[in-house]
């Protein structure tokens, strides 16, 4: 029986980079995967694939409606999607072969198959050829999370699917309705409406992107709607099914839509199926989740959880952070995640994006907060990209000024909020960030502003 002092179920985000740590600190590291190819949902079916038509429907839009302002024309502009959804595919070829190249650089053992957990230091790794028994002093639970779906749907794996099949349709839908204003509803939303689909997002909640600060997420409703997105929010969808060639939605107390496909969005649930959780006594969260203390261990000695199987938001970096702060604590005694300086970003156009407190959190804890506030018309280099939509907001606490929360919605927010969650992480205040010189012209400067702002004295506003 091969014996290793890791075993990690799962070479997604949260296990492939737990395993690479894990080797680094010198243990020996197996992985256990049932797909044929590394990388879990998010480079397979999720972040990546989603990102690269992002980018690429957005191009075909900027072309069609952007770039005459900056004085290029295009005498005809048409879409060959069978290219655009070949260039997704080899975005995510390079990148799972590239996880591939860093198992072999780091002598990771992969196993393929599907694990199973037989008892204390031991899993089962079965798949149709083989079947084999590892043991292990340690056992990493990092198994993901699958989407959601909902009493009365009947998923046909084609018309009415889930994000994976909305990551691949073959041609543009007429009419694709939409169920759940969650990410993954207003990113292939936008995706879809970008390329020509009428699109239809039917919320059951009375706003979009639950979770993120309410005003930014009311001024991004805004802005999705100027760019065609039809939101139909405090609508509860009660079934959806296939009739002749259309689809059929079914929603309470209004008239059934009928369109060409349904993307079903309403969140995502953890994957703890056939694991053999049983064997070592592990119960799970009435939520579905597995439960595990600040080190990620499970109730079972020496069987941890990390990534979308245990709680908090199913983000991939999330769970790189579990997967590395896990295996540090195995091995050194001491390993933590900064919960507050974990962002989100959303990847519509403009981006949405934030880290640490909303003001609906700050308001509800007692909080006392300043918040200071800039919109991006007022940042020169948002003028030269012409992108002056949205609003950078910063929550700072009364009293000390440490910084509590960013909530950006405008361009590249996904990557200037990294600045916010290394001051966050630093334990900055609004001054500290307002007191850094920022580079003229750039985006940052507009989050300099904010923090100004917290103290009412922004410059260019
Ligand atoms: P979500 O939890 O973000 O949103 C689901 C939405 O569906 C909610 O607003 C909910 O109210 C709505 N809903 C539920 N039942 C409904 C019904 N019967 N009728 C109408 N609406 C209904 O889930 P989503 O968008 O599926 O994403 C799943 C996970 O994947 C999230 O945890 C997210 O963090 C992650 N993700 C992250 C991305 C990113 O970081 N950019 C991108 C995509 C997904």
């Amino acid at each position: 029986m091969p014996e290793h002092d890791v075993i990690i179920i799962g070479a997604g985000p949260g296990g492939y980079v737990a395993a690479i740590r894990a080797a680094q600190l010198g243990l020996n590291v197996a992985c256990v995967e049932e797909d044929q190819v590394l990388g879990g949902t998010c480079l397979r079916i999720g972040c990546i694939p989603s990102k690269a038509l992002l980018e690429s429907s957005e191009r075909f839009r900027e072309l069609k409606e952007e770039f005459a302002k900056h004085g290029i024309r295009a005498a005809e502009i048409t879409l060959d999607l069978a290219a655009m959804l070949q260039r997704k595919v080899q975005v995510v070829s390079t990148l799972t072969r590239g996880v591939e190249a860093l198992f072999k650089k780091n002598k990771i053992t992969r196993y393929l198959g599907h694990g199973r957990i037989d008892g204390p230091g031991r899993v089962i790794v079965s798949s149709s050829r083989e079947q084999a028994e590892l043991s292990a002093k340690s056992i990493i639970i990092a198994t993901g999370s699958k989407p959601a779906t909902l009493q009365g749907i009947e998923l046909d794996g084609n018309r009415i699917g889930t994000s994976t099949e909305a990551l691949a349709y073959s041609e543009v839908p007429g009419h694709l309705v939409v169920i759940g204003a969650g990410y993954i509803g207003v990113e292939l939303g936008s995706v879809w409406r970008r390329l020509g689909a009428k699109v239809t997002v039917v919320e059951y909640l009375d706003r979009i992107l639950f979770g993120l600060d309410a005003e930014i997420a009311a001024e991004a409703k805004k802005l999705l709607e100027k760019q065609g997105l039809e939101f139909r929010l405090g609508s509860k969808v009660t079934g959806a099914r296939v009739k002749n060639d259309q689809c059929v939605v079914d929603c309470e107390g209004a008239e059934p839509i009928v369109c060409d496909r349904v993307l079903v969005a309403v969140g995502r649930v953890p994957n703890t199926e056939h694991l053999g959780l049983e064997s070592v006594g592990i119960e799970l969260h009435k939520k579905g989740y597995i439960p595990v203390n600040e080190h990620f261990a499970t109730s079972a000695e020496g069987v941890y959880a990390i990534g979308d199987v245990i709680t908090g938001p199913m983000l991939a970096h999330k769970a790189e952070e579990e997967g590395i702060a896990c295996v540090e604590y195995l091995v050194t005694g001491y390993g933590h995640v900064n919960y507050d300086a974990i962002a989100a970003v959303v990847y519509t156009h403009p981006e949405i994006a934030s880290v640490g407190k909303t003001e609906e959190q700050l308001k509800e804890a007692g909080i006392d907060f300043r918040k200071g506030a800039f919109p991006f018309r007022g940042n020169a280099r948002a003028r030269t990209l012409g992108e002056v939509d949205g609003v950078i907001k910063i929550l700072a606490d009364a009293k000390t000024d440490r910084i509590l929360g960013v909530h950006i919605l405008g361009p590249h927010a996904g990557d200037l909020i990294n600045e916010a969650a290394a001051a966050i992480s630093f334990g900055a205040s609004s001054e500290d960030l307002a007191r850094t010189c920022h580079v003229h012209p750039t985006l940052g400067e507009a989050l300099r502003e904010a923090a100004l702002g917290v103290a009412a004295r922004s410059i260019n506003i």
